[in-house]
């Protein structure tokens, strides 16, 4: 008899944008007629920056001659890509990180999500609340949790992240071996200062403990003062792995391009306390369970740091940008608190009753679609998040509509 992973029949449900698309479907499914204004899942919808086209289709013509052509490349990512991350995503910004401690892939949820399997079963893992619903769901996934009850998790330290303080989590009060961390955050928009995250990684040291930094919206930040690496913060490649991916900043969701970063300084344990390098055993995993991402893709993300690639990336971001400012004006203007907008593409909005309730009056009402805050956890019941990606005038609809039933 074939027995199954017991501890998904803890996972909620369904994953929270398969739910959302599927309620979205059946409404416009029994209302034809409605033009829906998709503000939730927080998909691109510009083309990729030409940069990346002109490159990927050479290397789409290099891969159409027996000459050029290429077979499985190395699983870590080729050199020319990780060369130009070190040097311009970290380098540039005085964190000294190396080449050979960037593992290229498809994706950061894919990588957020695997990374928590080089981890004990024991391993006390500390989560924000609301979160990015992958972090959590992998860890239940593998059995670091107990019983759903009360709308949380047993076993799970939920850092809350509330409007007192700033949406920004305090430092864990018991031991916690590994942490999840997401600036400019998912879903909250909010940002973390240098001295506040130097917290944290002297509690990781402290503690022995290991930071997973989700950078993916780093792309977004304006104010100079933020860090876009937790590199740039002292002590952390002993103590943090960090994710970054091009989906938002380059217009990639559909391209598939990401990388983490695992120093080789970064240590982990074993029972006995013996030390063991974090870059080995991921190297170990990446190499078993993945192919390396395709060299057309690799070739289109390295275009992306020319300097026209960066210049359109910039773009891209203003962009967004302009569309949360928009959302951000009509939504404070109507009298409700918003969080985020400014370094980051999601607007976090305090919906003065239920998220679910309010998703369905703007759905039914206004054809526009957000997402409800409660699907990140309990702490985000009360708030709903709206994603400044779409086109501008669609996002200025939007806003017209809600205006109108809200008023
Ligand atoms: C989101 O809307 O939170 C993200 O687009 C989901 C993702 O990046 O997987």
């Amino acid at each position: 008899m074939i027995t199954i992973n017991e501890n998904y029949l803890r996972l909620q449900a369904s994953y929270l944008f398969s739910d959302i698309a599927k309620r979205v479907a059946k409404f416009q499914q029994d209302n034809p007629q409605t033009d829906v204004i998709k503000l939730g899942i927080g998909d691109v919808t510009k083309a990729l920056p030409q940069a990346a086209i002109t490159a990927f289709h050479k290397a789409v013509d290099e891969m159409a001659d027996d000459a050029s052509f290429r077979g499985y490349g190395p699983e870590q990512g080729y050199d020319f890509l990780r060369e130009a991350i070190a040097k311009n995503d970290f380098q540039a910004r005085e964190a000294e990180i190396a080449a050979d401690e960037i593992f290229v892939s498809d994706g950061a949820k894919c990588d957020t999500g695997n990374f928590q399997e080089l981890f004990s079963e024991e391993a006390v893992v500390a989560i924000p609340d609301p979160v990015y619903p992958v972090y959590l769901d992998t860890n239940v996934m593998a059995g670091r949790s107990g019983e759903f009850t009360n709308g949380r998790f047993e076993n799970i330290v939920y850092l809350d992240c509330t409007k007192e303080n700033g949406f920004v989590p305090d430092l864990p009060q018991e031991k916690v071996d590994l942490i999840y961390l997401c600036f400019p955050n998912n879903p909250t928009g909010s940002t973390i200062s240098k001295e506040e995250l130097k917290g944290w990684v002297d509690f990781a040291a402290e503690n022995k403990a290991l930071i997973l930094f989700d950078a993916a919206y780093e792309g977004f930040i304006v104010d100079e003062s933020l860090p876009h690496s937790i590199y740039e913060i002292e002590g952390a490649k002993k103590v943090a792995v960090e994710f970054r991916s091009f989906s938002k900043t380059a217009g990639f969701t559909g391209t598939r391009c990401a990388f983490t970063v695992v120093p080789k300084e970064c240590l982990v344990y074993d029972k006995s306390g013996a030390e063991h390098s974090l870059h080995a055993l991921w190297n170990r995993r990446h190499c078993t369970k993945f192919n390396g991402v395709s060299y057309p893709v690799q070739r289109a993300a390295e275009a992306i740091y020319s300097p026209e690639g960066q210049a359109q990336c910039k773009e891209l971001a203003a962009f967004y940008r302009k569309n949360a400012e928009t959302v951000l004006k009509t939504m404070s203007g109507l009298g409700y608190f918003c969080m985020g907008g400014i370094n980051s593409p999601y607007i976090w909005i305090e919906a003065k009753g239920g998220s679910w309730q309010f998703f369905d009056m703007l759905l039914e009402k206004a054809g526009v679609v957000c997402t409800p805050g409660a699907g990140f956890g309990s702490c985000g019941e009360g708030y709903i998040r709206i994603s400044s990606f779409n086109s501008y005038e669609k996002v200025v609809e939007a806003m017209e509509r809600v205006e109108k039933t809200l008023q």
